[in-house]
């Protein structure tokens, strides 16, 4: 049986075992622990020390709470003061020669660096074939505020001479706080008229309010990954294992495509990326997604994604040109004017 310790949360004094994370024993306490922003509780998405939504005062230091242990006579405040930025893990701040899903299509064809970008740690999801994992799954390195993050990709903006500047992960979006503190010093300080804001997300987290706060801040462009459009896809894809909220996560992305469109479509760049790889998702699901982009909206901007053999998924076979081919034919055939497949010999143009 593990050794009792005592802790200090918020002034009251509290037996845990020892060996565990504030946050478990925050929810020993009673305290609410969410894996979808609520309005009471601590949102703890990534667990790995990337994001640090999860944050709290620890020994008057913000720490995140998923990954630091307790330990004797720990003093644990769950209310951040106001003199504490946000902060995040972010890697990154350089020259991008091909842009995300969130880059226009007319763009994409020029040979030389579309946007300047970096990288968030922390994600929600647990997709065995992620691409970025070494980035996404990194809780080590250290944290900055956004100011820091808008002050270095704005030096790389000047240092490429590029007017894009992209957020993408990881998952962006997962500490709303920073996300918004970011794009607001990143606009302040790139005040031209040519200078546009790109955040790609799995859109997971974004609800309406989150967009129009993004949208006041001064985000121009956005790029969401659907991951597919029934439930099993989606779990199997991402490898988010709770039934309900696999299906919140895909709701909310697929509302957040429809709410940009409806109510955004002439002030903000949507463009949409689909996975494809025939052992994670089938060609009618492809179909289908296909019709339900049509019904939002017949001109959004749509990527399909060789998934490749990466990180835990060696066994994967990266789909062919030929597959990919008939991808962009389902897709276009389901009405949808501007289609782009990512290949092995380059992108399939609309
Ligand atoms: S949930 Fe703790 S750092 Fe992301």
């Amino acid at each position: 049986m593990a050794k009792e310790i005592t802790i200090q949360l918020n002034d009251e004094s509290l037996k845990v075992p020892s060996g565990i994370t504030v946050k478990k024993a925050l929810q020993l306490s009673g305290y609410k622990v969410t894996k979808f922003p609520e309005k009471e509780g601590l949102f703890v998405p990534c667990e790995v020390g990337g994001c640090w939504s999860c944050a709290v005062l620890i020994d008057g230091e913000p720490k995140p709470a998923c990954r630091t242990l307790v330990r004797d006579g720990l003093h644990i405040n769950t209310s951040l003061p106001e003199k504490h930025p946000p902060k995040r893990i972010i890697h990154g701040f350089t020259g991008h020669p091909v842009g995300g899903v969130g880059t226009p299509w007319r763009l994409k064809r020029v040979h030389t660096y579309i946007e300047v970008a970096c990288f968030a740690a922390g994600c929600n999801f647990r997709c065995p074939q992620c691409q970025n994992w070494d980035i996404t799954y990194n809780g080590k390195s250290r944290p900055m505020p956004p100011s820091e993050a808008a002050e270095r990709l704005t030096v790389a903006r000047k240092k490429f001479s590029v007017d894009r500047m992209a957020i993408s992960g990881g998952e962006s979006t997962l500490n709303r706080a920073w996300l918004i503190g970011y794009v607001r010093t990143l606009k302040s300080l790139n005040l031209d008229v040519d200078a546009r804001i790109h955040i790609d997300t799995n859109g997971s987290i974004l609800t309406k309010d989150y967009i129009d706060e993004l949208i006041d801040a001064g985000m121009t462009d956005i790029g969401i990954d659907l991951k597919g459009c029934t439930t099993e896809s989606f779990m199997r894809i991402t490898a988010v294992k709770e039934r309900g909220l696999a299906a919140l996560y895909l709701s909310t992305a697929w509302k957040a495509v429809r709410y940009l469109a409806e109510r955004y479509n002439d002030l903000i760049f949507t463009g949409v990326g689909i996975p494809y790889n025939a052992k994670l998702i089938s060609l009618d699901e492809i179909g289908l997604i296909g019709k339900k982009l049509y019904e939002i909206d017949p001109k959004i901007q749509v990527c399909a994604l060789d998934y490749r053999p990466e990180f835990k998924r060696f066994d994967l076979q990266k789909p062919s040109y030929d597959e990919m081919e008939e991808v962009h034919n389902v897709l276009k055939d389901a009405g949808l004017k501007t289609v782009i497949c990512q290949t092995d010999r380059g992108h399939i143009g609309p």
